[in-house]
């Protein structure tokens, strides 16, 4: 496969074009299952009415469990021994999917915590708290052989920072800040190591990457959102002259 490159596809088939053992660092943020609110009225005083919930489309919990369970197989067929694994995931499978990463032959390390400043806010008819939270699961495939440690007050299991905003905030719903993922990915690769994300969304592992000069392979599914990623690219291109002849591309 080219490196460097991310592929208009279904990950589950994209995974077959990936040499076993052949991945430094799997770093993910896979569908949650979760309903999103489509129509909300009111949002500045909280009391938002919401007359639609979308799901991710999956037609069960146990159809998507299972299929995450077919992804983690292939991040533990195509994972070097000790490379690490990042997944994000909200609270409510984080249980189930620690088990899973364990399950497929991972070891489960630890479960990381974003803390938002600037959730999206609690509405008020569905009387529950704003989700402020976001988890990351770190396992590794045997002992994790790159542990770039930091100074310790930032090797905590917690991490606090905004959801993306301004010029980095493109139009995807759930894309990860650039801030919370270079620093797991500093702390578990070196430099040109090669990163594997199935589901690039946005483009932000493929972006962490490049900007910690390593290297990336990865798989979006939408096309909406593969044009989202090329004019990342393009842009962070225009910044750098390192890349002349092997620009980094969707393909
Ligand atoms: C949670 S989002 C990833 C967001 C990303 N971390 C970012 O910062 O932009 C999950 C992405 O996986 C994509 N996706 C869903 N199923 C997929 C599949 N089977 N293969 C590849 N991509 C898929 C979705 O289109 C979506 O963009």
């Amino acid at each position: 496969m080219e490196i460097n490159c991310i592929y208009r596809t279904d990950c589950l088939l994209g995974f077959k074009n990936i040499e076993d053992e052949s991945v430094d660092l799997i770093f993910t943020d896979p569908p949650y299952y979760q309903s999103r609110a489509q129509n909300i009225k009111n949002l500045k005083n909280h009391k938002d009415v919401v007359t639609e919930f979308k799901f991710d489309g999956y037609a069960s919990e146990e159809e998507y469990l299972q299929f995450i369970e077919n992804v983690l197989r292939e991040c533990y067929r195509v994972a070097k021994n000790g490379a690490s694994g990042y997944l994000w995931c909200g609270d409510d499978f984080v249980s189930y999917i620690n088990r899973i990463t364990e399950k497929v032959g991972f070891q489960f390390r630890k479960v990381i915590h974003w803390h938002k400043t600037n959730p999206f806010p609690a509405i008020h008819t569905r009387k529950m708290f704003a989700n402020s939270m976001e988890l990351l699961v770190h396992f590794s495939k045997g002992s994790p052989k790159t542990w770039n440690h930091k100074r310790v007050n930032e090797m905590h299991n917690f991490i606090e920072s905004p959801i993306c905003m301004g010029k980095e905030r493109k139009k995807h719903q759930t894309q990860k800040p650039l801030k919370v993922c270079i620093p797991f990915i500093e702390i578990s690769s070196n430099e040109n190591d090669l990163i594997l994300d199935p589901f690039m969304g946005s483009g932000t592992t493929a972006l962490a990457a490049l900007m910690t000069n390593r290297s990336f392979i990865g798989f979006e599914i939408d096309d909406n959102y593969c044009k989202i990623i090329d004019e990342r690219l393009k842009e962070f291109l225009l910044q750098s002259k390192d890349f002349q002849g092997k620009e980094p591309k969707v393909k």
